[in-house]
């Protein structure tokens, strides 16, 4: 089985690094780090090597900072990182430790600041032939900087480009000076461009608690070594990359001898109107696919009590474990129908005029909470929002859908959004091909997700992914015992299920 190729984009305005007449490259240097020590030695040595380079092109000198500029681009930019630079190297040491191969490419190579862009073939096959992508920007405005845009409106501009990336896992990171500078901003954003040219979309793994993507916080040159957080977020972005990118190589050799489960979460709707617009496509996926329709809005889903010791106990994953227990709730009696799914579309009717709209979305999100907690129920699966959107209705629901199922450790796929004109669907060939695209995905990822257990089962070396549990309740020899027969037991009915449901071709 061959490894993911991970490529980490640089976008900074004041990369340290360029590869023009091939140079070392970071991913040449980080390759020969093996653990963390070394890494942040690295790492700070390349950040103060970047800040000696500003003091000689000219700063010890006060000289302005167009001159600076010029001398450091004689420099050559061989040596040294700045600061969203470190966090991509962070970044791709993680993939790599978590068995990825690695490469770089500084987008200033391919977009110089004189606007004439170059090589964008090598660019185009750079992307072609990685699994995944990592694309590190500074803040700029609480969004990405022009370099990331450049690469972004590229891949926009290229149709067949689009086509030969689609399906690829993207993940991102952000580098601000302030400590709410607009990090998570920049990430979501990204994310959704890039969902929407067809990538799938990972954030960092259950580690670093599965936010949206590396988040570093670091201004001034040289900085970036001292954030910890930034560099552990960074690393865990990297880590899991690497994983769904593995998985989807083991999906090469195998496939689901079943269809996929497909499962509609309807969060909110008028009078059943979206499970009606619906159902037609979702019937049109024929036998190719196990179509399950869970409308959530029939059933009370009551708010979320914040009660500090979710989940309620360790337990297996189809033990219901969240304090709320009355018996006509929805996240009750919807428990074990929920958690055995391949692909989740969460479906929102977003109207315009809220006339007997039902919405239980906030609180469902909410009361999701000891799924994630009880050790990410949800990991790896494929999550596509589905928004039916009444022109002018502005809830920007497919934004948000990502936002909260990202940090269930899930994969993004593209958003479906239902154009709706004075009650006409606009666009319905979309709805069907995002659903299309869904199954073929979601197929994909199960049968990758299930050949990794195999895999894992071989190497005895299956952990779950990451119980998150109070420190204190961690500590009692009963919980200790609970989560081993709990890891025993997710273990036992993954292999029960890779076994029944896997074909593995061999090969690879
Ligand atoms: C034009 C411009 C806008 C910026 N906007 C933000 C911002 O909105 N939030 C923030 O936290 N930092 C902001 N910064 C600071 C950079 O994100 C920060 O210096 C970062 O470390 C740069 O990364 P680099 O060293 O890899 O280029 C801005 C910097 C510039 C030049």
């Amino acid at each position: 089985m061959h490894k993911p190729l991970i490529l980490g984009l640089s976008a900074s305005l004041r990369n340290a690094r360029s590869r023009k007449g091939g140079t070392r490259s970071i991913s040449d240097e980080i390759n020969e780090i093996t653990d963390r020590e070394t890494l942040e030695a690295y790492l700070e040595e390349q950040a103060n090597i970047h800040l000696d380079q500003f003091k000689e092109a000219g700063r010890a000198d006060g000289e302005p900072f167009d001159v600076l500029y010029r001398n450091l681009q004689r420099l050559g930019g061989q040596r040294g990182l700045s600061n969203s630079e470190i966090a991509l190297a962070a970044a791709l040491w993680g993939a790599k430790e978590n068995g990825a191969e690695i490469t770089h490419i500084p987008l200033p190579d391919h977009f110089p600041a004189n606007g004439e862009p170059k090589n964008l073939d090598q660019l185009k096959k750079a992307l072609r032939d990685a699994d995944g992508i990592v694309l590190s920007t500074p803040v700029y405005f609480g969004d990405r900087g022009s370099l990331a845009q450049l690469l972004i409106d590229m891949i926009r501009d290229d149709k067949a480009l689009q086509e030969e990336i689609s399906g690829k896992v993207y993940a991102g990171i952000a580098v601000g000076a302030k400590r709410n500078g607009g990090q998570e901003t920049t990430l979501i954003y990204a994310m959704m461009d890039m969902l929407n040219v067809g990538l799938l979309g990972v954030g960092n793994d259950s580690n670093t608690t599965s936010q949206y993507g590396g988040t570093g916080h670091a201004g001034d040159i040289g900085t970036m070594p001292k954030d910890t957080y930034g560099l552990n977020t960074s690393i865990g972005t990297g880590r899991r990359i690497a994983s769904v990118t593995s998985q989807l190589v083991s999906a090469k050799s195998a496939s689901l001898g079943d269809t996929p489960k497909f499962d509609f979460w309807v969060l909110q709707d008028r009078d059943s109107e979206a499970v009606s617009l619906v159902s037609p496509f979702a019937e049109k996926l024929g036998e190719k696919a196990q179509v399950r329709f869970h409308d959530l809005v029939q059933h009370a889903i009551r708010p979320c009590i914040a009660c500090d010791i979710c989940p309620t106990h360790v337990g297996p994953d189809s033990e219901y474990r969240c304090i709320i227990r009355k018996r006509d709730d929805g996240m009750v009696s919807e428990h074990n129908a929920l958690i055995d799914t391949d692909i989740v579309i969460p479906v929102v009717y977003s109207t315009r005029d809220r006339t007997n709209l039902k919405s239980v979305y906030q609180q469902f999100m909410e009361r999701t909470r000891y799924l994630r907690r009880g050790d990410y129920v949800f990991t790896d699966r494929l999550v596509v929002p589905l928004v039916i959107a009444e022109i002018g209705a502005n809830e920007i629901m497919d934004i948000r859908l990502m936002t909260s199922f990202v940090r269930h450790h899930t994969v993004i796929g593209k958003p479906i959004v239902a154009y709706i004109h004075n009650g006409t669907l606009l666009n319905p060939e979309d709805v069907q091909a995002g659903l299309e695209r869904a199954r073929l995905e979601g197929a994909r990822l199960a049968a990758g997700r299930l050949a990794s257990v195999s895999a894992n089962l071989a190497a005895t070396q299956y952990q779950p992914v990451g119980y998150v549990l109070a420190t204190a309740k961690d500590k009692e020899t009963a919980t200790i015992s609970d989560r081993e027969a709990a890891v025993r037991d997710r273990l036992k009915r993954q292999s029960e299920e890779s076994q029944s449901r896997l074909v593995l071709s061999g090969g690879q």
